[in-house]
């Protein structure tokens, strides 16, 4: 084990609330081919029920990078996304087959507490989706849930998360004021203040700007360029120009139809440097869906 992995599986184990904080209760090792990923898709496959929606799909998520998906809608980048963090766990049909490691723990191990993975791997939708509650609760809600109940340190982390989703200016004034009240992007930034909140290590980002317009957007592409620093963060994208100007990585899936059943399974195409793939891809179907000639 690395000095990395031994010391997050450390923090785990050495919290004084081992019951929520256990991600596995058993020891693990680091396998498969590299260690320093926070993330590791190895041979990943999602079934929606007999349908495969993802097939074999083999790559690793590198710390404090921002690393995109993008492909033609279908392709399977939600379903990918929401296997990070067991989302997938809330859809009945659904069956992974192969592994995804996150500091070479299988995520999917029986042993690991599917609550405290959602804690560590936060998750930002596409229609931004605070709560009907105050600012101020939408922030302090997953805190609360975990634990935290003096109102100083609540104040503490509410206005730290909402700083770091750059956010705190624009309504430190009115912080009861129901979130549901503030503007598009106003809350998509509530929502990666509420994220943040519960001290993540990594966010997920499921075409985090597509509801939003040109300046909402570049705000919350500078947030992530400031926050990556702190997180991991993967993101799902349609814009083609956001994904070249935001991430270090870019994953190019697409759709491969399946003869006998007529149905469209994803695959992984390409991945690799966002530079790369976007200017001399290896697989001649990322070059036409980059360069708008498909999909
Ligand atoms: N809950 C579900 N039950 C059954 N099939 C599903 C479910 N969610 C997704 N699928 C199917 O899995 C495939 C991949 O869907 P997914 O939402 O992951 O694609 P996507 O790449 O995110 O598409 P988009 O760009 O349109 O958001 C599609 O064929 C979709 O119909
Ligand atoms: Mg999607």
């Amino acid at each position: 084990m690395n000095d990395h992995n031994a010391a997050t599986l450390a923090a785990v184990r050495s919290s004084s609330d081992p019951e929520r904080n256990a991600v596995t209760e058993v020891d693990v090792a680091p396998t498969g081919p590299d260690p320093h990923a926070v993330f590791q898709a190895v041979d990943l496959s999602v079934y929606y029920g007999s349908f495969c929606a993802v097939r074999g799909a083999n790559l690793a998520i590198a710390q404090h990078e921002i690393t995109a998906f993008i492909g033609p809608s279908g392709c399977g980048k939600t379903t990918m996304l929401r296997c990070f963090n067991r989302m997938n766990d809330f859809i009945e049909t659904v069956r992974v087959e192969g592994s995804v490691l996150y500091h070479g723990v299988d995520l999917y191990d029986p042993a690991v507490n599917s609550t405290e993975v959602r804690r560590r791997i936060g998750m930002v939708f596409q229609k931004p989706n605070p709560f009907p509650k105050s600012i101020y609760d939408n922030v302090a809600y997953g805190p609360r849930l975990g634990g935290v109940k003096k109102k100083a340190e609540l104040d503490e982390i509410v206005e730290r998360a909402l700083k770091g989703a750059a956010l705190w200016d624009e309504v430190k004034s009115r912080l009861k004021a129901s979130g549901l009240g503030l503007s598009g992007g106003q809350q998509q930034r509530l929502c990666i203040a509420r994220a943040i909140a519960v001290d993540p290590e990594v966010i997920l980002m499921d075409e985090p700007c597509s509801a939003l317009d040109p300046i909402a957007t570049a705000r919350i592409e500078d947030l992530m360029q400031e926050i990556k620093t702190k997180y991991t963060i993967v993101i799902v994208t349609h814009n083609m120009q956001q994904a070249a100007r935001v991430s270090d990585k870019t994953a190019f899936f697409t759709t491969e139809v399946n003869t006998e059943s007529d149905r469209r399974t994803g695959c992984l195409v390409e991945f690799g440097p966002t530079s790369t793939i976007f200017s001399k891809p290896n697989d001649e179907r990322t070059e036409q869906y980059v360069t708008g000639r498909f999909g």
